[in-house]
């Protein structure tokens, strides 16, 4: 089933392509025990097929005790049965397949659950035969962890086992010890655990913590950041050494490799959490390691004009001929109707048509596309032990993974009628997805119009991009043959266009489609067109 043959056209499928994140336990409850599962995502298959996507890619399906919620791994090779069962991934894998659609799993290499069969060996005993698949140290002359690296809580990052006498690290929670990759063993187990999934026809992976795996080798610590806004920083620190290391390209050139003896090519999309446009390029090697990187700058970026033009003009010409990502929301970082809408829907519209016209592959968070909002998760009822609270002083990222309201019916069409789904559902300011199916001119309509037109005039390459201009309330550029303009101010401007621009193909308010134009356009408030040429 494997080594197929490709239509021509397929060979890099990503490009020009459109993911859907889907938060499993969030999308749709099958069997109303208030979680979203995969039979629940295979009934509603029907509507990304109408939505327009080409591929989904799945929040953590592997067995975990979700202490982060999947991404502390018990069994690469499983599903969590809370989700489903190996039977309903092959279903969903065969009936997206069945509407063109693709399946990527998250895979997550830099560490384990501390549950996993290979953590809980290696505890207790330096002689374990797992004991070298984590990163173990001995203490400091007084007892202290062995250097000042810190874990994703703001606390150390060593956590001491006392049979043994020695701290393991780890990067997140101390449920999550990291891997140790100067081991050729947990090369192997990964070579093992992707050829199964690729096998079973998975597209691809998104990679967890893709600028994790190995550490440096003699444990260095990290030093302080330079620059106190450095987004890459965490708690004062620039993660130089527990992180970001030159070894871990070669990981990412042999599973290239693997990727590339598969027909499809199946697709690695790295979660690098880097803010240079140089760092992220080096991710994509010589075309030789991940084929797309995630662009955190872009999505934490203001919506300002000159500010998101810069971002998209330095990873354009950062990766070259490489294909860029482009997200705006997910479940460790929130939504962009919130971000960048800031409750004005005018907004939340301009910010979808600038995502979905970028040249390369967007990833859309399930919800985005009906302009789903934050919740306001309150005490009581959050989940994320890593966030809850505000645990490490970060935001509450419960806020953005809450269930889909699909309806107005008790349940919300998520659940059923008596169940409390696993976090709260909140309020969509234009209503849940059949309310908005029912009205064109909704951001559910905007969303599936944007797609349409992606799909026929972006997709299949890397479409090019020109800047044409860019000032505090406007950026206009070309993308392929369509040319994008954006009014970032509250008030109307006229824009120039550049000769050939003739008729309105889409307007983030959904009301001028067809207008012919010519040399100048009137932009209302917050208002982006897309035009062609
Ligand atoms: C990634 C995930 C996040 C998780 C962390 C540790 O950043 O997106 O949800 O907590 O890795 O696995
Ligand atoms: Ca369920």
């Amino acid at each position: 089933m494997s080594h197929s043959a490709s239509a021509p056209g397929e060979r890099r499928w990503w490009e020009g392509s459109v993911l859907y994140q889907c938060y499993v336990r969030s999308f749709a409850d099958s069997n109303g025990d208030g979680y979203g599962d995969l039979p629940g995502l295979v009934a509603h298959l029907d509507y990304l097929e109408w939505l327009g996507v080409d591929g989904v890619w799945l929040s953590p399906t592997m067995p975990s005790p979700d202490h982060d919620w999947g991404y502390d791994v018990s069994d690469y090779l499983g599903v969590h049965p809370e989700l489903g069962t190996l039977d309903d991934l092959d279903a969903l894998i065969k009936s997206a397949t069945e509407r063109k659609m693709r399946v990527l799993l998250d895979l997550v290499p830099n560490h384990t659950s501390s549950e996993h069969a290979w953590f809980v060996e290696a505890l207790g005993s330096r002689d374990a035969k797992t004991r070298d698949y984590y990163v173990w140290a001995d203490p400091g002359p007084d007892g202290e962890p062995p250097n000042n690296w810190l874990d994703a809580t703001g606390e150390s990052g060593w956590t001491l086992d006392e049979a043994s006498g020695q701290y393991y690290f780890h990067n997140f929670l101390e449920s999550q010890p990291d891997l140790n990759w100067w081991n050729p063993q947990v090369h192997a187990a990964f070579e093992q655990v992707l050829s199964y999934w690729f096998d079973r026809g998975v597209a691809g992976f998104r990679i967890d913590v893709a600028h994790g795996l190995y550490k440096d080798a003699q444990l260095r610590d990290n030093p302080p950041v330079q620059d106190p806004g450095d987004l890459e920083g965490r708690f004062g620190f620039d993660r130089i050494y527990s992180m970001n290391r030159p070894e871990t390209h070669e990981v990412y050139r042999q599973w290239r490799e693997m990727a590339r003896s598969y027909a499809p090519e199946r697709l690695l999309l790295g979660e690098t959490w880097v803010f240079e446009p140089d760092r992220l390029a080096r991710y994509y090697g010589e075309d030789d390691e991940l084929q797309l990187g995630f662009n955190f700058p872009f999505a934490f970026a203001p919506l300002e004009a000159e500010v998101l033009a810069k971002v998209v003009g330095d990873t354009v010409s950062a990766l070259g001929t490489g294909c860029p990502v482009w997200m705006a929301s997910n479940h460790d970082i929130g939504r962009f109707a919130s971000r960048w809408g800031a409750g004005d829907e005018r907004r939340t519209r301009l910010g979808l048509l600038l995502l979905t016209m970028l040249p390369g592959t967007v990833v859309l968070y399930y919800g985005d596309e009906i302009g789903m909002t934050d919740v306001a998760v309150p005490p009581a009822l959050q989940r994320d032990p890593m966030t809850m609270g505000n645990r490490g002083n970060r935001p509450v990222r419960d806020r953005g993974r809450t269930p889909l309201p699909w309806d107005d019916t008790a349940g919300r069409g998520f659940t059923r009628a008596a169940v409390d789904p696993w976090l709260p559902i909140g309020e969509v300011p234009g209503g849940s997805v059949a309310a908005q199916r029912a009205e064109p001119g909704s951001m559910l309509g905007l969303t599936r119009e944007l797609l349409a037109l992606r799909r026929e005039h972006l997709s299949g390459s890397v479409a090019p991009y020109g800047e044409l201009e860019v000032a505090s309330d406007r950026w206009i550029f070309s993308v392929g043959p369509l040319v994008v303009a954006a009014n970032f101010s509250g008030v109307a401007i006229r824009a120039a266009l550049p000769p050939g621009a003739d008729a309105v193909r889409c307007s983030s308010n959904m009301e001028r489609e067809r207008a012919v134009v010519q040399g100048l356009i009137e932009l209302g408030p917050y208002e982006g067109v897309v035009i062609s040429s």
